[in-house]
C-alpha cells in the first residue's frame, strides 16, 4: 500500500550542496505566504537531471525556504498547492515534520517523514502535516508546479514518478 503522505524517491539533489551555501549567505528572503523564501533560477533546474525530467512534464518555479530557530508551522493543508517536491538542504539541528489523516482535535495519531538530507521527497500537500524546528536555521527546497491542486495531486504525480522518471 502506498504511503499517503509522501513518498521518499532515493533520488539525490545535484542542487543541494551549492543551494544550501547560496541560502547561508542569502540576506534577501521574500515573505512568500508565510514563509521565508530564495528564489532558485530557472537555469538550476537543468543541472539536476530529476528537476530537469519533471520540470518536462509538470512545469514548476522552486526555491529555497527558510524556517527560523524555534518557529513551526502549525496543522495545516495548504491552500493552492495538491503536491510538491521537498529536498532537506541541512542537517544543523532538529526539525519534525508531521502529517495525520485525522481530523482536527485535541490529540490524535501521526507519521512523521522524517527527511534524509538532500533527498527529493513527493510530498502530498493537501493531507494535514506540521513542522516544528528547534534551535537551527532549516533550509528546505521546495518547488510549486504551476498546475495548481485542482489540476494536478499527489496521486498524480507518484504515477509520472513511476511511469516517466523512475
Ligand atoms: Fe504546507
Amino acid at each position: 500500500m502506498i504511503n499517503p503522505y509522501f513518498l521518499k524517491t532515493g533520488i539525490q539533489s545535484k542542487l543541494k550542496n551549492e543551494l544550501l551555501v547560496k541560502a547561508e549567505h542569502f540576506d534577501q528572503w521574500i515573505d512568500y505566504f508565510n514563509f521565508k523564501l530564495m528564489p532558485v533560477a530557472s537555469e538550476m533546474i537543468q543541472k539536476d537531471s530529476f528537476l530537469r525530467e519533471l520540470n518536462q512534464i509538470h512545469p514548476f518555479h522552486c526555491g529555497v525556504i527558510l524556517l527560523p530557530p524555534m518557529t513551526y508551522y502549525d496543522w495545516h493543508v495548504d491552500d493552492q498547492r495538491g503536491v510538491c517536491v521537498n529536498a532537506l538542504l541541512n542537517s544543523h539541528g532538529r526539525s519534525f515534520c508531521c502529517f495525520s489523516g485525522e481530523s482536527i482535535k485535541v490529540s490524535g495519531a501521526f507519521t512523521e517523514l522524517n527527511y534524509d538530507v538532500g533527498e527529493y521527497v513527493i510530498f502530498n500537500n493537501q493531507m494535514r502535516h506540521c513542522v516544528f524546528n528547534f534551535d537551527k536555521e532549516r533550509y528546505m527546497f521546495t518547488i510549486e508546479f504551476y498546475e495548481n491542486k485542482e489540476l494536478l495531486n499527489y496521486e498524480m504525480l507518484l504515477k509520472t514518478f513511476y511511469e516517466k522518471i523512475k
